[in-house]
């Protein structure tokens, strides 16, 4: 098949969180089963060049409609990861994408709608006619309906994916803004699709989407679970009640060509389940390298890690408490996160100050992906306390390189994290410490459960570092063909697979 993916994020190039790793990863493993697969992004300022491969400008420009008249796009394309991509890239109004900020700027919901129209535009324009498009989150939950209102008979008639990364953010906004696009409200739209659940005056692109894609998913099954709750569905759970026959969850994989501990080329040191040598050096070269204590007594301290955006979702509170019980344990601790939240990032960037010079924790609040890297390398044990998580991927990653993790029990850390004291779960498949409750005690009880083991026991937790390392969490396991078997279904019948 023909599928295009559409999203605000793509690693290594333009990357905030997991969503980019996604996008990359999914498109990768398609392509490796032999369907033509193409990625649209904007052109962002920010976009790190050095990840991308023939660059060049189409000499074709295109017009699309936004807030009363048609403006022009430049069009970009290289290739990412062996993925063929075309960056969009504004006129006017060019300020858009050609500024600092990938995501989380005040005017998202603007940039986003322009960006999800253009594109398109561009597929049409450029004759492209895909199986699928496949959509990402709420920046692009425009597109479905765009299409069904005004492209399919254009002559776009593309099945409609959606994958929601996080039902928090949903984009909520006023009418006049949804309609700054085009948007026409004719059979099969209704602005009941897009009115909140919960604010009367408001919008909700996400939910517009969600209504008008031929099938959705989120990115584990517990997630999907959740999100039918009033707790979990941040106000949508009735919406996604009434879709369940399209409605799917499919755990996330890991591209373990990129993320492979032998050959990354982010580590100082290479190591596999067969030779941790390197794993231990990596291990030094970090506290080195980040001046913590590492030597005769320092040396056998446990290395405890954590790198995670610094947001409530993230459970910040509980992260701050787990850098304070291992310094209490003996252990050290390193941090790597950013914020956006002003009070969050004023309160970390304080913690980073009181440990600056401190033997046994750092905090590195800013976005480096070689570090990131060696800390998944380097560390004995990976703390995840997300208050919800979707899916994550630092706990896959951690796994892939030899790090135990310690997450609390929710979304996809439930689905890919079980304790290895729970003794009713397939001894096989147990592979960290998990705790339920989203508080200190919980989080100080399985953190010191892990250290314990890590001091008393080093044969079993050997065993068990090469334990999770043969996990396959690869694209590849199952995810792909979950994606494959949904899209075949729904571009033969015109509709997904029961769920
Ligand atoms: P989320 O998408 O909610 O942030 P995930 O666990 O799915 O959570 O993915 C986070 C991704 O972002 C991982 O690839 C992680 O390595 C990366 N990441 C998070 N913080 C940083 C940082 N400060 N520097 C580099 N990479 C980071
Ligand atoms: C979101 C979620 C995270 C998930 C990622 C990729 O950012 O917060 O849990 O792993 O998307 O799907």
């Amino acid at each position: 098949y023909h599928i295009v993916h559409l999203a605000s994020e793509m690693a290594p190039v333009a990357k905030v969180g997991g969503l980019g790793d996604v996008v990359t990863g999914l498109g990768r493993a398609l392509q490796k089963k032999h369907h033509r697969v193409e990625i649209i992004i904007p052109k962002y300022k920010t976009l790190d060049m050095s990840g991308i491969k023939n660059f060049k400008k189409l000499n074709k420009h295109f017009y699309s409609y936004f807030e009363g008249a048609e403006h022009e796009n430049m069009v970009w394309t290289g290739v990412v990861e062996g993925l063929r991509v075309f960056f969009i890239d504004p006129l006017h109004p060019a300020e858009f994408f050609n500024r600092g900020g990938i995501y989380c700027e005040p005017d998202d919901f603007k940039r986003f709608t322009y960006f999800s129209r253009a594109s398109l535009e561009f597929l049409l324009q450029f004759g492209k006619r895909p199986h699928l498009i496949h959509c990402h989150d709420w920046p692009v939950a425009v597109v479905a309906p765009l299409c069904k209102s005004i492209y399919s008979s254009a002559g776009l008639t593309s099945k409609l994916a959606f994958t929601c990364h996080n039902f928090e953010p949903q984009g909520k906004e006023s009418m006049e803004a949804l309609t700054s696009c085009g948007l026409q409200f004719q059979a099969p739209l209704h602005t009941d699709h897009f009115q909140d659940n919960i604010s009367a005056d408001r919008i909700n692109v996400l939910k517009g989407g969600l209504v008008h894609s031929d099938f959705v998913t989120t990115v584990s099954p517990t997630y999907a679970k959740e999100v039918l709750t009033p707790e979990g569905g941040e106000g949508l759970h009735t919406t996604l009640r009434a879709m369940t026959k399209k409605f799917y969850g499919v755990v996330n994989g890991i591209d373990d060509t990129v993320w492979n501990p032998a050959t990354d080329p982010h580590l100082e040191e290479h190591f596999s389940m067969d030779d941790l040598k390197g794993k231990e050096v990596l291990k030094n070269k970090l506290r080195l390298r980040l001046g913590l204590a590492n030597l005769g007594i320092d040396a056998k301290r446990p290395l405890v890690c954590c790198v995670s955006r610094l947001v409530p979702q993230k459970g910040v509170h509980l992260l701050r408490s787990a850098i304070f019980h291992t310094l209490n344990r003996g252990g050290q601790f390193i941090l790597q996160g950013t914020s956006q939240d002003p009070v969050i990032k004023k309160d970390f960037d304080e913690l980073a100050q009181q440990f600056e010079n401190h033997p046994h924790v750092r905090l590195v609040l800013r976005y480096e992906e070689t570090l990131t890297h060696n800390i998944y390398g380097a560390a004995d044990i990976f703390v995840i306390p997300s208050i919800f998580e979707p899916c994550g991927l630092t706990q896959m990653y951690s796994m892939r390189y030899g790090t135990i993790p310690v997450v609390r029990k929710t979304g996809g850390l439930a689905d890919s994290v079980f304790d290895v004291d729970q003794k009713h779960a397939v001894v096989e498949k147990r592979n960290g410490f998990t705790f339920s409750e989203p508080t200190e005690e919980a989080l100080a009880s399985a953190l010191d459960r892990a250290l314990l083991y890590y001091k008393e026991h080093p044969d079993w937790w050997k065993a068990l570092v090469s334990k999770v390392m043969r996990i396959d969490m690869s694209w590849d396991a199952a995810p792909i063909d979950q994606y494959i078997k949904l899209y075949e279904h729904t571009v033969q019948e015109g509709h997904p697979p029961a769920s």
